[in-house]
């Protein structure tokens, strides 16, 4: 099981908006950026479809994810890939939609992709980019 460490999760909770990478069925890549982002304990991260297209038919046919975040202050950049579960009704949910909404109501919060993390790389540029870190 994975449990990101202290010091990464404070870079993703600093990252604003992170680039979402999917693929079809066919394998067929798609890359899309997303700012309704939230880190919920260790090893899950919450995406609200707000404006999802490819990349919710991608979650559909083939539930695999993988986000990167970069933090220009530290220079370190790490990657995330995970399964995923879309949720269009229920406590989490309701709970992350009223969380967006209350940043803005014009977003509609259609559904809630949870993400279990999977595996964690370094992307730091120099002699760690690319290892495996859990
Ligand atoms: C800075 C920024 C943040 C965004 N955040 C989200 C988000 O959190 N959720 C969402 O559904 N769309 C978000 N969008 C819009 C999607 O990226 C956009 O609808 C995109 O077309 C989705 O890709 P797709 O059509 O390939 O699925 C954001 C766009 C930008 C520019």
């Amino acid at each position: 099981m994975v449990a990101l460490s202290n010091e990464i999760k404070e870079i993703f909770t600093r990252t604003k908006v992170m680039p979402m990478a999917t693929a079809s069925k066919s394998g067929i890549p798609n890359v899309a950026p997303m700012a309704s982002i939230l880190l919920v304990g260790d090893d899950t991260v919450w995406i609200m479809d707000n404006y999802m297209k490819k990349t919710l038919e991608n979650l559909k046919e083939n539930p695999v994810v993988a986000l990167y975040f970069y933090d220009a202050e530290s220079k370190r950049c790490f990657q995330l890939k995970g399964s995923t579960e879309i949720r269009t009704s229920g406590p989490e949910y309701e709970q992350f939609r009223d969380r967006v909404k209350t940043k803005s109501d014009k977003y509609p919060a259609k559904s809630l992709i949870i993400v279990k993390i999977t595996d964690v790389f370094e992307c730091t540029p120099g002699k760690e980019a690319g290892k495996k870190v859990l």
